[in-house]
């Protein structure tokens, strides 16, 4: 396959990309067409590696409204509503809803998804499920899968063994949740127990960490020190850490210095931090989000994930990362130009380090050839406009393809 005539990760300069047998082969101007080769005109457009979204629920996924809507808006009506919908789920119900949402993801360019599952069932349907969508599936989508404990742990019957039933059973990341345990001391045991979980089985970590506005939330510093210890840091990641965007200054400037040692990825929410966050404030409201600008700037990894779709704790989303990247660069006050420019890295290449596939990601000569095409010719246009994503390419093969929609002025 050849590409021509694209600006690849906002470069101005314009080049050819050629794939052969899966793989980028070439990334230069004036490629010449081979023989019966397949040629897509880039139109000058912005070639990407495909997006990645580095945290969602997918079990979850399509059942707002089931068997309520959440009127409060908050986290934890939003599990109690959740364990009210488990009580019915089915292997094929969740396989359902979590192929219609990541075909929406296909069509939006996503080709990698690191996706919680709720495992404080005791049957591991919604595990088993996913595990099963995830080989169906592999053609189009690499799917990881994190055992999310959503009803805790320590606080849950039996949590600590379906923990390691559902990592035996093949689940790619180890979660948590210390922040909804009983007590801060169920918490910080739950942090104990998953890594040295992840350490045995050498597994990938990732926790909600965190995600309440309560400046005494403070799990993410024992997260970070096991991370350090351990000397997994590159491999965990702390997801939400909304705390922090409530903790004082003093307090975090003391915190980033393990941060920094420790390498522990982060993911925000900004759609779903901003919806559930701030909800016990009256006025002045919190915003919910942690300090991603910060991070940002202090080197370490920030990645962004939409969390969810269509599910008790977002009634709204589509499986689109521009939303995310969108609200994401409002709500952390990352709207200068070449911040902008540069915000896509929070659902590409910042999000490839968190699922730790860096080997395999980027539009480089010897990578699998996974691209992306967008509607513009740089990223701060294709925010503005929200354009679309005109193909998504993977190994060399298009997956989806999307025609503009055209407005005509009377
Ligand atoms: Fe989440």
């Amino acid at each position: 396959m050849l590409i021509k005539n694209v600006h690849v990760n906002n470069q101005a300069d314009l080049v050819d990309v050629q794939i052969t047998d899966g793989q980028f082969t070439a990334i230069k101007a004036g490629i010449k067409v081979r023989p019966n080769e397949q040629v897509i005109d880039g139109q000058e457009k912005l070639l990407l590696p495909p997006f990645i979204d580095s945290h969602v629920h997918l079990d979850a996924t399509l059942t707002a409204g089931q068997p309520e809507y959440n009127e409060t808006g908050t986290l934890f009506d939003g599990i109690r509503i959740w364990s009210e919908r488990k009580k019915s789920l089915t292997k094929e119900d969740v396989k359902r809803r979590a192929k219609q949402t990541i075909m929406k993801m296909v069509g939006h360019g996503i080709q990698h998804v690191r996706s919680h599952v709720d495992v404080t069932d005791p049957h591991l349907i919604a595990a088993q499920a996913l595990l099963e969508l995830k080989h169906d599936l592999k053609d189009q989508v690499d799917l990881q899968l994190v055992a999310f404990p959503q009803e805790g742990i320590l606080s849950f019957p039996n949590g600590k063994q379906l923990m390691e039933q559902a990592v035996k059973e093949g689940l790619d990341v180890v979660g948590g949740i210390p922040h909804f345990e009983f007590s801060t001391e169920y918490g910080w045991q739950s942090v104990h127990f998953l890594m040295a979980l992840a350490d045995k089985y050498d597994k990938l970590v990732d926790v909600h960490c965190d995600e309440i506005d309560d400046p005494m939330s403070r799990h993410l510093e024992v997260l970070a020190t096991e991370a350090y210890e351990r000397q997994m840091g590159d491999r965990v990641t702390a997801s939400h850490t909304t705390a922090m965007g409530s903790y004082n200054d003093a307090y975090t400037y003391k915190l980033f210095r393990l941060l920094k040692m420790s390498g522990l990825n982060f993911v925000a929410n900004p759609l779903v931090n901003v919806h559930l966050g701030g909800r016990f404030d009256t006025y002045p409201k919190r915003r919910g989000v942690t300090r991603v600008k910060e991070l940002d700037a202090a080197g370490i990894n920030v990645s962004f994930g939409e969390d969810d779709v269509q599910d008790p704790w977002n009634p709204l989303g589509d499986g689109n990362m521009l939303d995310v990247v969108s609200m994401g660069v409002y709500v952390t006050h990352m709207m200068g130009y070449s911040q902008l420019q540069n915000s896509y890295k929070f659902v590409t290449t910042n999000a490839a380090k968190t699922l730790h596939i860096e080997d395999q990601y980027g539009i480089e000569v010897g990578k699998p050839g996974d691209c992306i095409l967008l509607n513009e010719q740089n990223f701060y246009q294709t925010l503005n406009r929200h354009v679309e994503v005109l193909y998504n390419i993977r190994h060399g093969r298009v997956l989806a393809e999307t025609i503009p929609a055209h407005t005509t002025l009377h």
